[in-house]
């Protein structure tokens, strides 16, 4: 272990490196992200004794159930040096969840294998211009007493009650949208367009008519994250292009919890 880094835990002063860190390893610098994330779940970095930040994580918890872990990055010049290793570790060791899931790309995939977590779904990420048509009619935007509910049905697809971050991302987003049949799926704003997320549905057919109602009106590109295939290719119908791909990993339980089923796209990849 390289004793000269110090590991310890982030605050909001640290958004700026954290930014840096993501643009030295291609990503790019999503502040509000960092923002909810940093102020949902607990960040742990690793700092050398000029204070430069080396590497980070973030560790959301939901009700003590499940802790998504997300923003696993190591600065290029450090790589290969167990950093992340570390700190995946530290994080394991506080994630205080039986369940921890995560969104791995193909870098960090070998890591978090040899830690124990497994691979249990696929997400493939599509972007682009959506060609929009007319409002389905069939949803609605979602009010604020509308929270209690879509809590509800999220804790039933998610497994894990997610009431205190669902309290900050009805704030955070740019549209809720219900469809009066369980249903209902939201957008925010990140650095290059609109990203749609979560998507809960019963079927495929529910999910489309929810991205569809809110990508209308969307002034640019929109990003939608999904596990099942054949919305994958109506999107690719719709205009969009596949980008890239993830893999859902669980530690401490042999598939994530909840009614995945009905969950097609995921709030956003850093929160399980
Ligand atoms: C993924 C990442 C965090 C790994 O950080 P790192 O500090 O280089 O990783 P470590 O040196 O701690 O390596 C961890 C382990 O994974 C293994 N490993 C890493 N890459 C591997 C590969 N391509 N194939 C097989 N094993 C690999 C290492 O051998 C090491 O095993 P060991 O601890 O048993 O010796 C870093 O490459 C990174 O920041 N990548 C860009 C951002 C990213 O994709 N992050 C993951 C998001 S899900």
């Amino acid at each position: 272990m390289d004793t000269d880094l110090t590991l310890r835990e982030l605050a909001y002063d640290d958004l700026a490196a954290c930014l840096e860190l993501a643009t030295d390893r291609g990503w790019p610098a999503e502040d509000r992200k960092w923002g909810l994330l940093l102020d949902q779940g607990t960040g742990y970095g690793l700092v050398d004794r000029s204070g430069a930040l080396l590497g980070t994580t973030v560790v959301t918890r939901y009700a003590g159930e499940h802790a998504a872990l997300s923003m696993v990055l190591v600065a290029t010049d450090h790589g290969g040096r167990g950093l992340g290793r570390r700190l995946v570790e530290h994080a394991l060791e506080n994630a205080g969840c039986p369940v921890v899931s995560l969104h791995a790309t193909a870098q960090g995939r070998p890591l978090y294998e040899k830690l124990g977590f497994r691979s249990v779904a696929r997400l493939t990420t599509h972007t682009g211009r959506f060609s929009s048509g007319e409002l389905s009619g069939t949803t609605r935007a979602a009010l604020r007493a509308d929270l209690p509910a879509v809590v509800s049905a999220d804790a039933e697809v998610f497994g894990a009650d997610r009431g205190e971050l669902w309290k900050d991302y009805f704030r955070f987003s740019d549209q809720v949208r219900l469809d009066g049949a369980g249903g209902f799926a939201a957008t925010w704003r990140n650095v290059d367009g609109l990203v749609v997320g979560p998507v809960v549905a019963d079927a495929v057919e529910g999910a489309k008519t929810l991205i569809g109602d809110l990508a209308v009106g969307a002034d640019g590109d929109i990003r939608v994250d999904t596990y099942r295939d054949e919305l994958g290719s109506w999107l690719e119908s719709r205009g969009l292009v596949e980008r890239s791909s993830v893999d859902l990993m669980v530690h401490g339980a042999v598939d994530v919890p909840g009614d995945r089923a009905r969950l097609h796209a995921p709030m956003m990849q850093a929160l399980g």
